[in-house]
């Protein structure tokens, strides 16, 4: 899609914004399609919804309930999933596949009903089956209710930044073959800005995200991470932003030069523009930050932020000269992703308190990281030291089952599909953040953990140095979670709890935790169903650092997960 039509479809949106009625009722219809798309000078076919990338943007007021008629009409088996939204009672619509429903099949439909609680901000939808989502991406924007203003100043316009990586290859067969060979994948070519590369890759000039501002004014900019491997750095030229809120979550607000953005994220921050007419124009940019070992995309997005001056004589227009440019954290500056990620705080007053439980009633001790799995006989396989590349939470690399797990759960019919002994700590003690044991093989298994209705839970996620220290960006469905601590080297259970913040902690529903540390997180299990649990980096979801947990119902009847809807798929 040209930058013209990408424009029209964000004033579209901007307009739209302005008008919308409070407790309604809101229709979409996504249809899956594909089309070819041109980027870098390479043409390939991609899966969209509606034909467009990023696909169509979810706009709803708070309380309103949404109904997603989406149609399958490429060959691939498609499910959507709604991003950092809570699913209250909704547990049929949060859509990852096999996890609460089988995939909607070529020329089938589902539509996805549910209503947005308690939440304002901005989230994703994404296609949530193997590596469809590096092109089914979409932002999701809930505004105040109508009666209601944000707690900062109100912006003048609201800008949608999406951030997603563009392979010249199909990424399907890229992911095919990593997980035949047992290789890493092999990484994008570029990533983009609202679908655009920008003027640092080759060819690509005239695929390049362009902002119009007006001095004086102040610009809400809702960042989202889609790209499926890679944490970002973001910074404009020359001017800083003020963070306003995370995951759909207000913040205390604080200014900043740069930000990190991991998979799965999203960020509101505020960018106030210069007075007057600058001279000149400015880039945003966006480069990985990047912790692991092996080969990433180490490539710059390039978006530009113009001034739009009148036509009128009293502006002389633009003078030629280049862009300002930014200057972004070094790619693996795990020091400026640890002080940023400090500054990220609850606003916790009357209005917006910050429910941190307070009690825990269960404790988890979960290690993420890699692993190995053996090569099967006769074959070469391409990971570590000749065996396939794993991933693992606890050990266990999740399998996901060949029909869905809340499916199973519903019908009381579990057996066989998954059990509920997924271990509350690592099964083998060693020095995570040390030297590695010399076993690294995962088990494979379909484990969950159980959870009575209303427990309150805490993990402790820790990173490992197996194959090498990394962050891994975290994310639970159906949840926020506070992230009441975080650290590096082992955590340690006499001393860190006491360091704990569970007064403003930032609520969340996706967070990186530290290459070589920890994170604590806990959350409420107030809503029954089946949640999955997972690594955004989809490379890593693919090697199985996944899990579930299973919500049981509560006594009172509005505690229960109703039966599914009449047009769940079928696998
Ligand atoms: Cu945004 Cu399970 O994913
Ligand atoms: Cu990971």
């Amino acid at each position: 899609m040209g930058f013209q039509n990408q424009l029209f479809i964000f004033c579209t949106l901007l307009l739209g914004f302005l008008k919308l009625a409070d407790g309604k009722t809101r229709h979409y219809t996504f249809n899956i399609d594909s089309h070819n798309m041109t980027r870098l000078c390479h043409t390939r076919s991609v899966l969209s919804v509606n034909k467009q990338v990023p696909g169509p943007p979810l706009v709803a007021r708070e309380g309103d309930r949404v109904l997603i008629k989406v149609k399958n009409h490429v060959a691939n088996n498609v499910t959507i999933h709604w991003h950092g939204v809570r699913q209250l009672g909704t547990g049929w619509a949060d859509g990852p596949a096999y996890v609460t429903q089988c995939p909607i099949q070529t020329n089938q439909s589902f539509t996805y009903n549910f209503t947005l609680t308690g939440q304002r901000g901005t989230l994703l939808w994404h296609a949530h089956i193997s590596w469809l989502r590096s092109s089914i991406y979409g932002p999701i924007i809930i505004l105040p209710r109508r009666n209601e203003s944000y707690p900062f100043e109100k912006p003048y316009k609201e800008v949608p930044i999406m951030f997603g990586e563009w392979f010249n290859a199909d990424p399907e067969a890229v992911i095919a073959e990593a997980l035949q060979t047992g290789g890493g994948p092999n990484v994008s070519d570029a990533y983009t800005i609202n679908g655009l590369p920008g003027p640092l890759y080759n060819c690509s000039s005239k695929d390049t995200f362009k902002l119009k501002v007006k001095p004086g004014k102040t610009y809400l900019l809702r960042l989202i991470n889609a790209a499926l491997n890679d944490e970002l750095f973001f910074s404009i030229a020359n001017h800083t932003v003020t963070v306003v809120e995370a995951d759909a979550v207000y913040v205390k607000p604080f200014s900043t030069d740069s930000l990190l953005i991991t998979p799965g994220q999203t960020m509101n921050v505020l960018l106030k523009t210069k007075p007057d007419f600058p001279n000149s124009t400015f880039l945003m940019e966006a480069w990985p930050y990047f912790t692991g070992l092996g080969t990433f995309d180490n490539s710059t997005v390039a978006g530009i932020l113009e001034y739009q001056r009148p036509t009128s004589s009293n502006y002389p227009s633009l003078k030629k000269l280049p862009p300002y440019k930014p200057t972004l954290p070094l790619m693996n500056s795990t020091a400026f992703v640890t002080n940023f990620t400090r500054q990220l705080r609850s606003l916790a007053n009357a209005k917006f308190p910050a429910n941190v439980p307070q009690k825990v009633d269960r404790k988890f001790y979960f290690t993420v990281g890699l692993g190995t799995m053996p090569c099967p006989k006769n074959t070469t396989c391409q990971g570590p030291n000749g065996t396939k590349f794993a991933a693992s939470i606890n050990n266990m690399s999740f399998v996901l089952p060949s029909i869905a797990l809340l499916q199973a759960h519903f019908s009381g019919q579990s057996n066989g599909v998954y059990t509920t002994d997924f271990p509350a700590n690592p099964p083998v003690q060693f020095n995570y953040t040390g030297t590695p044991p010399n076993n690294t093989m995962v088990t494979n298994a379909t484990k969950t953990v159980q959870l009575a209705y209303n427990t309150s839970v805490e993990v402790v996620l820790q990173d490992t140095t197996i194959l090498g220290a990394e962050s891994h960006s975290l994310h639970l469905h159906g949840f926020n979670f506070f992230i009441v601590g975080q650290g590096f080297g082992n955590y340690d259970s006499n001393k860190d709890p006491a360091k704990f913040n569970l007064v403003d902690p930032v609520e969340r529903n996706t967070f990186g935790v530290p290459a070589g540390g920890w994170a604590a997180i806990r959350f409420l299990a107030d809503n029954p169903g089946v949640w999955f649990m997972h690594c955004h980096l989809d490379v890593h979801t693919s090697w199985g650092l996944r899990m579930a947990w299973v919500v049981l119902d509560g006594p009172q009847p509005n505690q229960k997960l109703p039966p599914p809807p009449s047009d769940l798929p079928k696998c």
